[in-house]
C-alpha cells in the first residue's frame, strides 16, 4: 500500500511546504495540472522527479481558460482518485485549492501575451484560453517558487506560451518540455478521450497517423502545403472537423514552407462528434 500523498489547498501552506524543502537543500519540481489524471500527467510526475528531489503537482481546473461555450461545468474532477493515482507514482504534495483561493474578491489581473500565443492555431477558436492559461501558471509558479516546472508536447503552443511567459516575466523556475503519452493506436492521452462514443474512439487514432504520414512525406521532400492539404482531406473523409492543420516552427510557430527554414512541428486540432481533440508531432528523422 501506498502512503497517501498530503494534499493542501491554501497558497501559505504550499508556501511553507516548499520554502521547508529548499531550506534543507532540496529541489522542488511543480506539475500543474487540471486534474482527471491518466498516464500521460504521471509521466510528467516522473519526468519531474528525475531532475527533483520533491514534486509538487497542482489540481486546479481553472475557470478562466474556459470558453463561454466550452467544458468547464462538465469537465471531469476526479480527485481522489487523481490522489490516489499520485500516491502510487510517488508525487510529495498535491495542492488543490478552491476557486477563491485563486481568484479572491477584486481579483483584477491578467496576463495577455502576443507572441505564441496569436500564432492563429489554438488562439483562434479559443481566444481567451491562453490569456486564462497565461494567468493562472504565472500565479501557480509565484505560488510554488519551484526550481522546475514540467508541461507536456500535448499541447504544444501551452508550452511555447509558458516559456515566453516565463522568460518574459523573469519568472525564476526552469520550464522543461515532455513528450506526449500516446495510447497503443496512437491516440494522445488526453482527458477528454472518455467523451469519444465507441465509434469515435475507434476513428480518433486518424489523428495521429495522418499527422505521422504528413511528417514522413514531408521529410521525403513532398511539397509542405500538398503534405498538410492531403492530410486535412483525409481527415475530412474520416469525418473529422478540422479546425486547423498545420506545418509551423517548432519555436516561433511561424509558418513555414520548406525543410529548411527550421524544425518543423505539425499540429492540428479537430473536432470528432462534439469532442475536440489536439495533437503535434515533430517533422523529424
Ligand atoms: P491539463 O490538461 O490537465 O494538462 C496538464 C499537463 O499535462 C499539461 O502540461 C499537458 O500538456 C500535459 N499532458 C496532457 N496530456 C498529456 C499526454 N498525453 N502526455 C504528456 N503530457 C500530457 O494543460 C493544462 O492542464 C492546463 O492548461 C494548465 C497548464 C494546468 C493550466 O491550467
Amino acid at each position: 500500500m501506498n502512503t497517501q500523498v498530503p494534499i493542501v489547498g491554501a497558497i501559505e501552506e504550499l508556501r511553507r511546504y516548499v520554502g521547508a524543502r529548499r531550506a534543507a537543500g532540496e529541489r522542488i519540481g511543480l506539475v500543474p495540472t487540471m486534474g482527471a489524471l491518466h498516464a500521460g500527467h504521471l509521466s510528467l510526475v516522473e519526468a519531474a522527479r528525475r531532475t527533483a528531489d520533491r514534486v509538487v503537482v497542482t489540481i486546479f481546473v481553472n475557470p478562466a481558460q474556459f470558453g463561454p461555450n466550452e467544458d468547464f461545468a462538465r469537465y471531469p474532477r476526479t480527485l481522489a482518485a487523481d490522489v490516489e493515482k499520485l500516491s502510487s507514482v510517488g508525487a510529495d504534495l498535491v495542492f488543490a485549492p478552491m476557486a477563491d483561493e485563486i481568484y479572491p474578491p477584486g481579483f483584477a489581473t491578467k496576463v495577455v501575451m502576443e507572441g505564441p500565443a496569436c500564432a492563429d492555431l489554438e488562439d483562434r477558436f479559443r481566444p481567451t484560453h491562453f490569456s486564462g492559461v497565461a494567468t493562472v501558471v504565472t500565479k501557480l509558479l509565484n505560488q510554488a517558487q519551484a526550481d522546475v516546472a514540467v508541461f507536456g508536447e500535448k499541447d504544444y503552443q501551452q508550452l511555447l506560451v509558458i516559456k515566453r511567459l516565463a522568460r518574459d516575466l523573469d519568472i525564476a523556475t526552469e520550464i522543461l518540455g515532455a513528450p506526449t503519452l500516446r495510447e497503443a493506436d496512437g491516440l494522445a492521452m488526453s482527458s477528454r478521450n472518455i467523451y469519444l462514443s465507441r465509434e469515435e474512439r475507434e476513428r480518433a487514432r486518424q489523428l495521429h497517423d495522418t499527422l505521422t504520414d504528413a511528417a514522413r512525406r514531408i521529410l521525403h521532400g513532398d511539397d509542405i502545403g500538398a503534405a498538410t492539404g492531403a492530410a486535412r482531406a483525409r481527415l475530412a473523409d474520416a469525418g473529422f472537423d478540422i479546425d486547423y492543420l498545420e506545418a509551423r516552427h517548432a519555436e516561433t510557430l511561424a509558418p513555414v514552407s520548406s525543410l529548411d527554414e527550421g524544425p518543423i512541428r505539425l499540429l492540428a486540432a479537430a473536432k470528432l462528434g462534439a469532442t475536440r481533440l489536439i495533437d503535434n508531432i515533430a517533422v523529424q528523422s
